[in-house]
């Protein structure tokens, strides 16, 4: 008999905010670290493909998945010290990623503020180090406790250096654990200094604190404007399906990029710490005469051209097809090529880790 917080033949529609059709073999709810273990023992479990899924809200389901998908809703969030220079939080896992800095700013621990307002649980957070308006979950993370699935069901710390961050990318992405269902965090702990400086370096939000004539922000203006500027851009999922970004930034040579922009001179180029240079998609994708263009029932946001909506009923092949026609159209015009940026679950023999790379 399986567990009660296992349903087979689950519908996972609610549980992806691109609201694609999909069902899993078996869907587990996650309340607690003993769930955990319990399903490591139980002998439907052994051998079966498993999916580590947090709010669902970076993910393309391109279809049914037979395995296991491990819904991680364990709550928690807790102070847990403070030394001279910084105040330590942790999340549990399934913690809203919002409400988590919704409180921390609420309880006088300011440093998330940027980081407002995205949507997704804290322990996928840092899986594809979530980032926005100048700032990355990397640069406040100390520690992550995650559970070995595959070998012993014991914990492992990982320090920050361990996870080995990059833009939109870490260890748990790269070595693909997320899909394997490796290792399962189940704890993210922050380190916010107590020094406390505000990020104001983002075009926009310089541009906004100027409108309204503010020189020193507190963070709860910070995270005012921020919000603000998610709502005048980025579709609500409730309202209208979406995954966020679809693309990510490419990051080319600087080189390429100096060719690019001497014939584009709008083109938003960005450069980085290792010489590269990120560039615009959305600005790239817009040039191409895609954006608030549809293609069957999906389309690319009128408001930002990165995100990706289902405009209603949308399948897999729709939001290939959109994704598809998106990135030739890039690559015929500026000879770049997009990489789709939220992770897509296959059935395992198909073996897709991402539409179109
Ligand atoms: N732009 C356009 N057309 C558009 C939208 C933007 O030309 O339709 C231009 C803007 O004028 C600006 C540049 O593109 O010069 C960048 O736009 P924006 O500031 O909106 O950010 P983004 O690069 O499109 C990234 C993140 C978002 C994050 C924002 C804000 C990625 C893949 N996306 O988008 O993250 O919210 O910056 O910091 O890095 C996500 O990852 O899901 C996500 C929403």
């Amino acid at each position: 008999m399986l567990p009660d917080f296992v349903s087979p033949q689950a519908d996972l529609a609610p549980y992806n905010t691109l609201a694609l059709p999909a069902r899993a073999g078996f869907l587990a709810r996650i309340h607690s670290v003993e769930q955990l273990a319990t399903l490591m023992r139980h002998p439907e479990f052994a051998g079966r493909p498993r999916f580590v899924l947090g709010g669902g809200s970076n993910l393309i389901l391109a279809g049914d998945f037979p395995g296991f998908v491990l819904n991680m809703r364990i709550p928690g969030k807790r102070w847990l010290g403070e030394d001279a220079d910084c105040v330590y939080l942790a999340a549990a896992a399934g913690e809203s990623w919002s409400d988590f800095v919704d409180w921390t700013l609420a309880s006088g621990w300011p440093g998330l503020e940027n980081l407002v307002g995205i949507p997704g649980t804290a322990g996928a957070a840092p899986i594809q180090n979530i980032g926005a308006y100048g700032a990355e979950i990397s640069e406040f993370l100390h520690r992550i406790v995650a559970l070995d699935m595959a070998r012993d069901g014991k914990t492992r710390a990982f320090t920050a250096r361990d996870c080995a961050f990059d833009y939109r990318d870490s260890i748990f992405k790269r070595e693909g654990w997320h899909l394997s269902g490796r290792y399962v965090i189940t704890e993210v702990v922050f380190r916010l200094p107590k020094a406390w400086r505000a990020r104001a370096a983002y075009g926009e939000i310089g541009a906004e604190l100027a409108r309204r004539g503010i020189q020193n922000p507190a963070p709860a203006e910070l995270a005012q404007i921020v919000t603000a500027l998610r709502a005048q851009k980025l579709p609500d999922p409730r309202a209208l399906p979406n995954a966020g970004s679809f693309f990510q930034n490419p990051k080319v040579p600087a080189r390429f990029a100096a060719a690019l922009q001497s014939a584009h001179p709008s083109l938003p180029c960005y450069p980085q710490p290792d010489g590269s240079v990120k560039l615009a998609a959305a600005w790239l994708i817009e040039q191409t005469g895609w954006k608030g263009r549809n293609l069957g029932a999906v389309g690319m946001h009128e408001q930002q051209a990165l995100v990706l909506v289902n405009r209603g009923g949308a399948s897999y092949h729709d939001v290939l097809n959109l994704s598809r026609a998106v990135r030739e159209a890039v690559f015929a015009r500026f000879g770049v090529s997009l990489i789709p940026e939220p992770v897509t679950l296959a059935a395992p023999s198909r073996a897709v880790v991402a539409p179109e790379k």
